[in-house]
């Protein structure tokens, strides 16, 4: 079924010490939905999960994983040493893994493909870039996201972002229009691959320059069910102030 989600992709920011003094600052406004993911470096992910314990409103997640369960790979971590923390979700795809770090498809597939088989939720990025757009190959390079992204993924349960890259980071978001124009085709794309239904109940998320004075035009859009929110998610307040916003416009109060 499709939720309304609000997730904070800290990247690349916050020791365990801010994570947790982030988390005492959200814990006292966040006691109902819509359900917050807050997907904090590796380094927070245990104590974050201390923390939170079993919150059914703040959960939490991994922004990277690697695809094999164990081995001789320095720098990277598994799906059980992050289901040890007690996070339930992994970021897969993401454009700064796309386009910083050189994943593909066939990678990602991997990584989609192994978190499902551990018993994470992932949330597989997609989005194509300015001249992909400029080239109106934003469909084209959407569907070939997907297509290779799910390969071979069962039906159950994953997350979509939508997150051009154009706008990630630019503090210039996608339209609402624009947003829910692909938000519809990832819908279409996912019917055509597994054939029943499957768009309809799939949760799909908007990112890009999400923050308080966009929210809420984002929100109305009924394909939107969510965000995923980078730099706004670093402070408590607007983090909050978004969640609260995200909430009122989805008739969750
Ligand atoms: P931004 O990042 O909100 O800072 O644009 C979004 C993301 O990378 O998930």
């Amino acid at each position: 079924m499709r939720k309304v989600i609000l997730a904070g992709n800290w990247k690349m920011h916050k020791t365990v010490k801010e994570s947790i003094d982030f988390l005492n600052c959200v814990e006292g406004e966040v006691k109902r939905e819509p359900l917050m993911i807050l997907f904090p470096p590796f380094t927070s992910l245990y104590e974050v999960g201390k923390h939170i314990g079993n919150n059914a409103f703040i959960r939490f997640g991994a922004q990277n994983m690697h695809f094999e369960k164990r081995g001789a790979y320095t720098g990277e971590i598994c799906a059980e040493m992050i289901i040890e923390t007690g996070a339930k979700y992994v970021l897969i795809g993401h454009s700064e893994r796309r386009h910083i770090f050189n994943e593909n498809d066939s990678f990602i597939n991997k990584k989609v493909l192994s978190a499902l088989d551990s018993g994470l939720i992932p949330v597989l990025c997609v989005g194509e870039t300015l001249n992909e757009r400029q080239a109106l190959k934003t469909d084209e390079v959407i569907r070939h996201q997907l297509f290779e992204g799910l390969k071979n993924v069962k039906d159950t349960e994953f997350i979509v972002a939508y997150e051009p890259v154009w706008a990630i980071g630019t503090g210039i978001n996608a339209t609402p229009v624009q947003a829910s124009e692909v938000h519809k085709l990832i819908r279409d794309y996912l019917d055509e691959i597994f054939m029943n239904g499957k768009g309809e109940r799939t949760t799909i998320l908007y990112g890009g320059s999400v923050k308080v004075e966009n929210i809420e035009e984002l929100s109305k859009e009924a394909e939107i069910d969510g965000v995923l929110v980078g730099g706004a998610s670093l402070d408590c307040t607007s983090f909050v102030e978004i969640w609260r916003i995200l909430g009122a416009v989805k008739g969750i109060v």
